[in-house]
């Protein structure tokens, strides 16, 4: 056979259905092959069968860092990053942020519908009935340095927590699954608490049963034991508001960590300790602090034109922390939404003197070249560490912050995962380069 003509290889694509197939040509062969295309997608498993010969491994995809290669049909979380829109379970995100709240929306993420009353009452009883911590925890937590960051104290106290309830390993008992989840959303706040105090040398606040979610966290984290204090309920909304804009996001880094953990059976404890730890990167939920550490170094506006140059000319090792998004090529609708907030919470705590120098970052960055070219936006992190600091939340705690309500949907992906009966255990491949076989050589004989 010439090598231009094509020979056709029946791959069992039906003639009916082959107009959703791609046509794939071998030139290496001169083969032809139809792949099914489900969804705006080929599976990768099906480029296997193209070989140049019968001993032939197959045809592989390579993607690195996952730029175009959807790992798992989920029903969470909708994006559309060029049009800017975000969904929970179809709800857009600006319609949950006003009139829903954090607890009704980590329902939602987990169930897939939004809670009837009854449903409301009894998932918030539950959720408030495990915010308490074994004594022990509080104990393991006191072994922390004074300066321990509190990222790396929640991501160890999650992890320790697996040591706790053993019964966490039966993952694929229904009645487990749900206890652990009650139990992780309602002590992450807790743990949160315990590491801020843990650093300031104060002592632990234990959760109050008759307040909300948000507003339990933010007594843990500021009473006085001696005195009666009441958070703000304005700066209670707007961390309520923070928790649900942060409470999943589909495959980031973190989510996906907490996939690939969990997909070797492995407890949620563990995997959320892993995905905490990938959120915990400066390129993920630690740029929120990073964003505070670079206004402060700008410090005023007149030293931004100095600092984008910089950014511009540092080629990919200085960023402009809070900018850009593997998805969203037009401005973060969480980003959107806490601009407004900030301007709610300024007026209780008093407008904080970085917003005009993030303010006007943003104004430079929006009509810069560099970063109009590369569709580079702020994304959730760039605004919501002022609204932190404002509350008077420090610096090194701001990814906790993240964490917490992110707690909702690593759970809701690692569940709908473990349902799945397409989902193994995650393992890539990969393409070796290395070197080929060779024979081991002596000490006394390498040079
Ligand atoms: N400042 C300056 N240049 C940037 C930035 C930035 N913040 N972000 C991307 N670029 C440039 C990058 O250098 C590259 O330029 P070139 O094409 O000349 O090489 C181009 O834009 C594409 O960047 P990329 O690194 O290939 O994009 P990515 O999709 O891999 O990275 C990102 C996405 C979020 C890691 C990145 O935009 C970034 O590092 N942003 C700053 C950190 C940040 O704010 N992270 C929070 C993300 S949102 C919260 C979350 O979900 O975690």
């Amino acid at each position: 056979m010439p090598a231009t003509e094509v020979e056709k290889k029946d791959t069992g694509v039906a003639t009916a259905e082959k107009k959703d197939a791609l046509t794939v040509i071998d030139r290496r062969t001169g083969k032809s092959y139809d792949i099914p295309i489900s969804d705006g997608t080929i599976r990768a498993i099906d480029l296997r069968q193209i070989k140049t010969d019968p001993q032939d491994f197959g045809l592989m995809t390579y993607d690195p860092a996952f730029l175009n290669t959807a790992a798992c049909k989920s029903r969470i979380t909708f994006i559309d990053g060029d049009k800017g829109i975000l969904r929970y379970r179809g709800y857009p995100i600006e319609q949950l942020a006003e009139k829903s709240n954090y607890l009704e929306v980590a329902y939602l993420l987990l169930y897939g519908e939004l809670p009837t009353k009854a449903q409301t009452e009894e998932w918030v009883h539950n959720i408030t009935f495990h915010t308490m911590l074994h004594e022990s925890l509080k104990k393991f937590m006191d072994g922390f340095n004074h300066d321990a960051h509190p990222m790396g104290m929640l991501i160890a106290t999650v992890a320790a927590m697996s040591t706790f309830y053993p019964d966490a390993r039966h993952i694929h008992d229904p009645v487990s699954r749900q206890k652990q989840t009650w139990r992780l959303i309602a002590k992450m706040p807790t743990l949160a608490a315990i590491a801020y105090r843990h650093s300031l040398g104060m002592s632990y606040v234990h959760p109050s049963n008759d307040l909300s979610y948000t507003e339990n966290f933010l007594n843990m984290l500021f009473k006085i034991p001696s005195a009666s204090w009441r958070p703000n309920p304005v700066l209670v909304k707007a961390l309520d508001v923070l928790f649900i804009l942060h409470a999943d996001h589909e495959q980031n880094c973190g989510t996906h960590a907490m996939r690939g953990i969990g997909s070797s059976h492995t407890d949620p404890y563990s995997a959320v300790a892993g995905a905490a730890a990938a959120l915990y990167g400066p390129l993920h939920g630690g740029a929120n602090e990073e964003v505070l550490k670079m206004l402060q170094e700008i410090g005023s506006a007149s030293q931004i034109p100095a600092f984008i140059k910089e950014v511009k000319e540092g080629k990919g090792e200085k960023r402009l922390m809070g900018f850009g998004h593997r998805v969203y090529k037009n401005y973060d609708p969480r980003a959107k939404i806490i601009k407004k907030i900030a301007d709610e919470v300024f007026e209780v705590t008093g407008r904080n003197p970085l917003l005009d120098v993030a303010l006007e970052l943003e104004r430079i960055a929006l009509q810069d070249d560099y970063f109009v070219k590369r569709k580079l936006y702020p994304n959730v992190d760039f605004y919501s560490g002022l609204i932190y600091q404002a509350i008077g939340i420090p610096t090194a705690a701001f990814t906790v912050l993240f964490a917490i309500p992110r707690t909702a949907g690593w759970i809701a992906q690692w569940l709908e995962m473990l349902a799945d009966p397409e989902q193994k255990i995650a393992r890539p491949r990969q393409i070796y380069l290395g070197p080929a076989e060779r024979d081991f050589v002596p000490l006394e004989k390498r040079v």
